[in-house]
């Protein structure tokens, strides 16, 4: 019996890898819209579905549980699968799912009401850090050095709240780096602008203000870069990512260094461990070292830039086996998945 799998393209995500590999290898697919009324109808003949979802896509943020979990209950195999994603950009789901499996994590804190928020300030430390639950690249984390800053911060989330997407024009330094390194053309950038400026609009208006709630963390001094390491399956990548100039923050950076000397066994040790609990497929972590040398997850993600992952020399297993050569993740992710369903026919 032929496998056939479904997969939702968009451009310039995981599809692009994923269709091509299955015509490498032979595998069936077929092109399916997660977006169409009758998706589910669909992907009835389908044994899986392969969906790169992202969180700065409506549809996505709307619809993408919904279809993975029922398309789950249909009996396909699905990537994302919900231990994966439920907690896919969002933060404040992602501190009660490591507090579930008992990970090592950052201190965090979160409020969902107003005055228990105030009442922590009053005798919390600072600097803390305050995140939005939503967002990448650094973009929604910022510094609280003061308890007034942080009063402030709790006013606004629990009154007019924040936009989910920056203006386009937060951070435009490493925008603008990572743009002359790509050997961008400046005036074809500045054509985009007021496209990209009007998507940012939309976006923001589809997927409404973050509120509601407060998200703090023990701020983690002195770590000069943060550890990105990324398992998928019995596999794990690692390499770390130096912080902005004279600032704290790493992700977002475009600084990326595959230095293996830096990153540390623990951390890979952790990353497969909690993977595992979390019964994830793909989960990339976001480590910080404490002032007592522990390291701490600070975030989780079932997706990432996939040509970072394929920069690394190699990669570990879970006996802590070095793997030496490069490999997209995509190609990892369907290798798994076609194991899957391998092993589910018997
Ligand atoms: N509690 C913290 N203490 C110190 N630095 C932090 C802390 N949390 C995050 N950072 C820095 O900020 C960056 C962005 O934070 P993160 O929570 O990973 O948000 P994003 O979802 O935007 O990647 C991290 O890569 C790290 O360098
Ligand atoms: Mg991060």
């Amino acid at each position: 019996m032929s496998t056939r799998i479904a997969i939702h393209h968009r451009p310039d995500s995981f599809s692009d890898r994923w269709a091509a590999r299955c015509a490498e290898l032979g595998v069936e697919h077929e092109r399916v819209n997660c977006y169409d009324c009758d998706i589910m109808s669909r992907l009835a003949s389908a044994d899986a579905l392969l969906w790169h979802f992202a969180h700065t896509i409506p549809e996505d943020t709307l619809v993408a549980a919904s279809i993975v979990k029922a398309a789950e209950t249909m009996g396909l195999v699905v990537f994302p699968n919900t231990a994966s994603s439920w907690h896919f950009d969002d933060k404040v789901a992602q501190k009660y799912l490591l507090d579930a499996v008992g990970a090592p994590r950052i201190g965090t804190y979160v409020f969902l009401q107003r005055d228990k928020a105030l009442e922590w300030i009053e005798s919390a430390e600072f600097p803390k850090v305050f995140k939005l639950a939503r967002g990448a690249g650094s973009a929604n984390v910022r510094l609280v050095r003061t308890r007034d800053e942080a009063i402030a911060l709790v006013k606004r989330a629990f009154g007019a709240g924040f936009k989910p997407i920056p203006g386009y024009l937060s951070d435009a330094t490493t925008r603008y780096r990572q743009f002359r390194k790509r050997g961008g053309r400046i005036l074809t950038k500045l054509r985009r602008l007021p496209g990209e400026l009007r998507k940012a609009i939309v976006v923001n208006r589809l997927i409404g203000r973050e509120r509601g709630y407060a998200y703090f963390q023990d701020f983690l001094p002195g770590n000069v870069f943060d550890t990105r390491v990324t398992v998928i399956g019995d596999r794990a990548f690692a390499f770390t990512r130096n912080v902005r100039s004279g600032d704290f923050r790493a992700s977002g950076s475009g600084g990326l260094c595959y230095d293996l000397a830096r990153i540390k066994p623990d951390a890979v040790r952790i990353a497969f461990e909690v993977a595992r609990k979390i019964g994830a497929q793909s989960m990339a972590f976001d480590f910080l070292v404490a002032p007592d040398g522990r390291y701490l997850i600070g975030e989780v993600c079932y997706a990432y830039n996939a040509k970072a992952v394929y920069d690394c020399e190699g990669h570990w297993d879970s006996a802590m086996n070095w793997h030496p050569g490069h490999m997209w993740p995509e190609d990892a992710i369907l290798e798994d998945l076609l194991e899957s369903l391998k092993s589910r026919r018997g």
